[in-house]
């Protein structure tokens, strides 16, 4: 069994297990050949061949725990015909949606228009070695319906906030819905052979606080509980992203089995205060990998990883790799990893 499936069995593991969020994308320059082989990002990630192959590619360069399978967070809304597009230097785009006037498009079958998905996760679980962790993923109810009535990203969402107090009916509707989309994806990617699923709430820190509980915590809940009636019994990664204090209730309530950090985490406080029954992923900035010479890194790995050697731990940046992130960098955090003696 891999490092990671391991972590979540047993009580006690030997090694720390490590992955890097988006550790397939731009930083490795290989990628953009792969990426100039489609028309564009969504026939990318619809390609089979493409997704099999930069899914791969970070496993070429480094010693890795878990490969996570390339695809995005948006092509949910992409299913349900929002006109999804990811334009050069502008990011992702989608025709924005209307609280009280767009309609919810319901019944859309998202296995089957993500076929492609699930073929290379069935090709990938085969090819991989089997101490390789296949990671599925899916994005947040409310971190997909930002994006949806944005219909770009933004600095504080205001539309989506305002929807929340405005069009409090419509938008529960819209998250209601998203909540079966979001668990027909990640079923479909654990039957495929996914090992572990990750949902991603990047934009968690934007919901006003009287609304957490209802918008970040239960439909995460609800979509964990109805993967478990689905007998789909592999761990779930949370990711809610700078939440701060509202972590402590994430780690209680959402019922994930592990609960990823940003960087602006406090390891010792989430020591103190996360529901100890759960595994924790995180959290080293991922801007610590771009100077060319960082005299902190070392330092700063060994102490995540002392801080962190009685618990269930899975090392990770606190958010996704970013373009200017440096191989070199990357290689001498995972040489730290695998030389640290539990
Ligand atoms: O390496 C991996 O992690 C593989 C797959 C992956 C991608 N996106 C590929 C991608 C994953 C797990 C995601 C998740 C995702 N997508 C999130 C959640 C994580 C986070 O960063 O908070 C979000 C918010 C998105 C939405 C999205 N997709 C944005 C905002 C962008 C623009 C570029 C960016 O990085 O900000 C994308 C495009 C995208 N998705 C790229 C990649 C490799 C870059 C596309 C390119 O220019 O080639």
């Amino acid at each position: 069994m891999n490092k990671i499936n391991n972590l979540f069995k047993n009580k006690v593991y030997q090694k720390t297990p490590i992955w890097f969020l988006r550790q397939a994308g731009r930083h490795i320059p290989e990628y953009y050949s792969i990426r100039s082989r489609a028309k564009n990002f969504i026939d990318f990630c619809l390609n089979e061949e493409l997704i099999v192959e930069s899914t791969k590619l970070p496993l070429k360069y480094y010693n890795l725990d878990a490969a996570i399978v390339f695809s995005d967070i948006l092509m949910i809304p992409w299913a349900m015909n929002r006109n999804v597009k990811f334009t050069k230097n502008v990011g992702p785009t989608m025709d924005p949606m209307l609280p009280n006037e767009s309609k919810i498009i319901k019944n859309i079958n998202i296995p089957l228009l993500l076929k492609p998905l699930e073929n290379s996760i069935k090709t990938l679980r085969r090819d991989l070695p089997p101490s390789i962790c296949l990671i599925g993923f899916s994005g947040a109810p409310w971190t997909l319906a930002c994006y949806m009535i944005e219909g770009q990203s933004s600095k504080d969402f205001i539309n989506t906030r305002k929807a929340i107090w405005g069009s409090n009916v419509w938008f529960q509707e819209l998250i209601e819905t998203l909540v079966i989309y979001i668990t027909d994806k990640l079923e479909m990617q654990a039957k495929a052979g996914a090992d572990v699923l990750m949902i991603f709430d990047s934009w968690s820190h934007m919901i006003p606080n009287n609304f957490f509980k209802n918008l970040a915590i239960d439909p995460i809940a609800k979509i964990i509980h109805l993967l478990r009636s689905r007998n789909i019994n592999i761990p779930v990664i949370g990711f809610p992203f700078k939440s701060g204090g509202s972590l402590i209730k994430y780690s209680y309530e959402s019922n994930v089995d592990c609960v990823a950090l940003d960087w602006t985490v406090n390891l010792s406080w989430a020591l103190e205060n996360i529901n100890p029954s759960i595994a924790i992923q995180g959290n080293l900035d991922p801007s610590s990998l771009i100077p060319e010479h960082n005299p902190f890194l070392r330092e700063n790995v060994e102490s995540i990883l002392k801080k962190m050697k009685d618990r269930k731990f899975i090392f990770n940046v606190g958010h996704g790799l970013t373009p200017e992130c440096r191989i070199d960098s990357v290689k001498q955090v995972i040489e730290i990893v695998k030389e640290f003696e539990i």
